[in-house]
């Protein structure tokens, strides 16, 4: 249930993220409002309450005292909003009605200078006819003045992952808003700015110094902008990933990152009717979405793009190994590693994505289907992000043989055993962050994984049981011998 609410603010960032790009009428901004004013009275209607309230206090949102990691890195554009209304939250009531929503979404994309105090907010509000969102006095540390109470004491059980990603967060707008605002070009015919994107990449390859961890957390959030953004902001990261366990030299890191943000363009270009339609494409509009590699490495071309790299990634990210794929090879072209390398980077993402209308797939699970396409992808690369992965990737929650919950933080001897912090004893409860002991399981231990849990840092400190967690039994030989 949490999970829903943790979804309802990151929809309403989208909104003002849309109403950025586009005009208050547009399909994808009515869709917002529409979706966010549905899924609230659902949600509302299930869990018994009136309203659904949240609040915003040091670039975090919090509900129910706690803190919520996931909205707060994806739902940057409502807590800066919060930020300029002088406001410590926001109360949604019912009868809400989409007007007020969209209302909402223009003042959050179009306001820019902060105002003075809340009581100047509460009047825009109610002076754009806005009547069922509430505003909430800001939120102060505790002591500061004895009637707030709102601002959570660090939970050391909870918090934890809040406290390792904060660096974090701000690479990860960075990326962001360059996928976004070349996606705002494209849509206006502009060139792309690639000084931006190269700036975000080596950015990305900077931050991921601390190893893959980092880029596990960007694999966790709902995307509901757009597919493209999210997706290009992981396909960039485990490029990135991917090229460093690989042993390639940094400054390929960061272009690699920078292919990765920039690999998926030319589906700017492609309707949206086709591009997320859900039924079976026919014939023409298959080809369409085929142009969509040759569109983005002519879009590089025309904004003055001259690496190799980054234009042949564009170009051959669908070729497969045995030359199938799209677009279709040219005797003038040969796969390079890079666009290999993306190309792995770039299925992995889209079966491992968690997506608001679909169950996010096991690491594990995506690597078998992976292993099992032959001659979908070059070995070499394939093997190289299962081996820089690992089966239970960092972050990755799990649930031990002997009941206790534990979090991975690094691959360990064998891909099998991780290194594990126990974070809930067996009766399921919260261990101090202090006292949470690393174990590196062992090949024939008895204590073992029992269970996986889902990918990356959850608010609820925990994710929906992964399902299928049959082993792997076919198709690594083949790559690992
Ligand atoms: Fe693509
Ligand atoms: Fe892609």
């Amino acid at each position: 249930m949490e999970r829903q609410f943790s979804d309802l603010i990151i929809l309403l960032a989208s909104g003002i993220n849309q109403r950025r790009m586009y005009f208050d009428d547009h399909p994808k901004v009515t869709a917002v409002s529409q979706e966010f004013t549905t899924r609230l009275r659902g949600i509302i209607a299930e869990d018994g309450s009136e309203e659904f309230t949240f609040g915003v206090f040091g670039g975090k949102f919090i509900r129910h005292g706690k803190y919520l990691v996931g909205p707060s890195i994806a739902g940057r554009s409502l807590i800066e909003f919060a930020q300029r209304l002088d406001c410590g939250g926001f109360t949604f009531r019912l009868p809400l009605a989409i007007v007020d929503v969209a209302t909402f979404f223009r003042l959050g994309a179009t306001m820019k200078e902060p105002l003075d105090n809340l009581e100047e907010a509460q009047t825009l509000f109610a002076a754009n006819g806005i009547d069922h969102i509430e505003l909430s006095v800001p939120l102060r540390e505790k002591g500061e003045n004895i009637e707030d109470e709102g601002v959570p004491e660090p939970n050391a059980a909870t918090d934890f992952m809040a406290a390792d990603f904060a660096p974090l967060l701000n690479v990860y707008q960075a990326l962001y808003d360059t996928v976004s605002s070349n996606n705002h070009s494209i849509n206006r015919n502009e060139d792309v700015d690639m000084t931006q994107a190269r700036t975000s990449g080596e950015k990305l390859v900077g931050a991921s110094e601390m190893g893959a961890m980092d880029v596990m957390q960007f694999m966790r959030y709902p995307d509901y902008d757009s597919y493209t953004i999210g997706h290009s902001v992981r396909v960039a990261a485990l490029s990135a990933m991917l090229g460093r366990e690989l042993g390639w030299p940094p400054e390929i890191l960061g272009e690699l990152a920078t292919a990765g943000l920039v690999h998926d363009l030319g589906k700017g270009r492609v309707p949206e009717e086709i591009l997320f339609k859900t039924g079976a494409l026919d014939p023409d509009e298959m080809k369409i979405i085929q142009s969509h590699p040759a569109a983005g490495a002519q879009i590089l071309l025309a904004s003055g793009e001259q690496s190799p790299l980054i234009i042949s990634a564009a170009w051959g990210h669908h070729i497969r190994e045995d030359g199938g794929g799209y677009p279709v090879m040219q005797e003038w072209y040969t796969q390079g590693s890079a666009a290999s390398l993306i190309h792995v980077c770039d299925v992995f993402e889209a079966l491992t994505a968690v997506r608001p209308y679909k169950a996010p797939m096991s690491p594990r699970r995506a690597f078998e289907i992976m292993l099992q396409d032959k001659g979908g992808f070059q070995p070499r690369m394939l093997a190289a992000l299962i081996r820089a992965m690992g089966l239970y990737p960092p972050g990755s929650e799990v649930v031990l043989s002997d009941f206790r919950k534990a979090v991975v933080i690094a691959r360990g001897r064998d891909m099998d055993n991780p290194l594990v912090r126990v974070t809930h004893d067996p009766g399921g409860m919260p261990i101090a962050r202090n006292d949470q002991p690393a174990i590196q399981l062992e090949a024939g231990n008895e204590l073992d994984v029992a269970e996986f849990l889902l990918v990356g840092i959850t608010d609820e400190g925990h994710g929906q049981p992964e399902k299928d967690i049959d082993l792997i039994t076919t198709g690594f030989s083949d790559y690992f011998q």
